[in-house]
């Protein structure tokens, strides 16, 4: 086989790539480890800058998240119950959407497919060779039989557990990385939201979080020990720790309900330079993860695809490698602002196990900051409505 592009993995990054560059012409084979009903269980954060919306009009399959989508003008911040909204509209120009991550990756594989697009699942032992060569090709194994693909370029799409990070050698590679002494604990239930807009909730119990999928699918978090399982928290655990951590009006106009999903996920800054090494170049959590507290996930992913397809767009139609060239320190520098966003509200809003009461006093005063200074409250909004590209 050969192709232009050989992209690896089918989740959000590498669909929405390969469906950029098919609308410019430029073949792509996307290869998946997994089978696209797995992929599409995932449950993962809903919030869309209007970047993304933009590479999702782009690619077009953005139909049903206009239909379906809800817009939000602000956001709400609250510590120890005392609440207070950010307009993000009127602070940062723009709003955001929400819309779930899982939807969003629905809607691109139903594109790839009414293309007729090849997106080979169960992929095993995919390995990468030659990248530091002009002559690229990509191995895997599919029921028992193995294929090899060569292509001009490879992006590595295939997340914080695939093996394109890992493929450029360590002596290049530099990782930096932040674990979270706690994680998230997040359910699903088919309840009505408690808020139209988002809560973000501060308290001496630990950090809460209310956000939604539709009218009646409530998407609610609570932080968690690091070492906690699910099986350590019934709904019942789950609803009284959230009642808790929530502004008293607020908890007592929760609706509760049987949870139709519940996980914990751990939390950990993490980023790998240079997120290009030859001929391959790394997209989203295959370069770089945030905890979800500034809902950079998916969206820093996007970023990363806007410069690589763009510099694709640019080599194939220019015959001008310029954008591939400055992909990773152009990607970079958009990874590293995500990062310290998701960072700074990560550390503003959990309590950690470590903490000093100057430590609590310290997020008290920086929660006070934000809630009376219209400066504070732009730049929280212009980095939680997303950066410029
Ligand atoms: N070979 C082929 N596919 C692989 C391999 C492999 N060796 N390893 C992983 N994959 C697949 C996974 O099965 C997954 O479907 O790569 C895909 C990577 O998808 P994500 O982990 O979702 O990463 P990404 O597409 O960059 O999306 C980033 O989605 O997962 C969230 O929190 C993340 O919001 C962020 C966004
Ligand atoms: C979600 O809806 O899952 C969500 C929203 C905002 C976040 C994180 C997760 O910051």
């Amino acid at each position: 086989m050969r192709t232009q592009v050989v992209i690896i993995g089918g989740g959000p990054s590498g669909m929405l790539l390969g469906q950029l560059l098919h609308r410019h012409g430029i073949d792509s084979v996307v290869l998946e480890r997994r089978d696209r009903a797995h992929v599409l269980s995932r449950i993962r954060a809903g919030v869309l800058e209007q970047g993304l919306v933009g590479l999702l009009d782009a690619a077009g399959v953005a139909d049903r998240l206009h239909r379906e989508g809800f817009v939000h003008d602000g956001t709400n911040i609250s510590m120890d119950g005392a609440m207070f909204r950010l307009d993000l509209t009127a602070l940062a120009g723009k709003p955001v959407v929400v819309y779930g991550q899982t939807e969003v990756t629905r809607d691109l594989y139903d594109a790839r497919a009414a293309a007729g697009l090849p997106l080979i699942d169960n992929a095993e032992g995919v390995a990468i060779h030659g990248v530091d060569g002009d002559r690229p090709e990509v191995s895997f194994t599919r029921h028992g039989i193995e294929h090899r693909i060569s292509c001009d370029f490879v992006a590595g799409c295939d997340g914080f557990h695939g093996i394109s990070r890992r493929t450029i050698p360590a002596s290049v590679r530099q990782d930096y990385e932040k674990v979270y002494p706690f994680g998230w604990l997040g359910i699903l239930s088919e309840t009505p939201p408690v808020s139209h807009e988002l809560i973000y909730a501060g308290s001496d119990a630990g950090f809460a979080l209310c956000s939604m999928r539709n009218a009646n699918l409530s998407r609610y978090y609570v932080q968690c020990a690091a070492m906690d399982r699910v099986e350590d928290w019934t709904d019942a655990r789950f609803w009284a720790e959230l009642r808790r951590r929530l502004p008293g009006d607020v908890a007592d106009a929760l609706v509760t309900g049987p949870s139709i999903e519940k996980s914990i996920a751990p939390l950990r800054s993490f980023v790998t330079e240079p997120m290009r090494w030859g001929r391959l170049f790394l997209v989203g959590d295959a370069a770089h993860i945030v905890p979800p507290t500034g809902a950079k996930g998916l969206n820093t992913a996007a970023s990363d695809v806007h410069y690589l397809w763009q510099a694709l767009v640019q080599h194939y139609c220019d015959n001008d490698s310029n954008g591939l060239n400055r992909y990773s320190e152009q990607a970079l520098l958009r990874v590293w602002k995500a990062e310290r966003f998701s960072w700074w509200l990560t550390t503003l809003l959990h309590r950690f196990p470590d903490q000093t009461g100057f430590d609590r006093r310290m997020q008290a005063a920086e929660i006070a900051f934000l809630r009376d200074n219209h400066a504070a409250q732009v730049a929280f909004a212009q980095n939680y409505v997303g950066l410029p590209y």
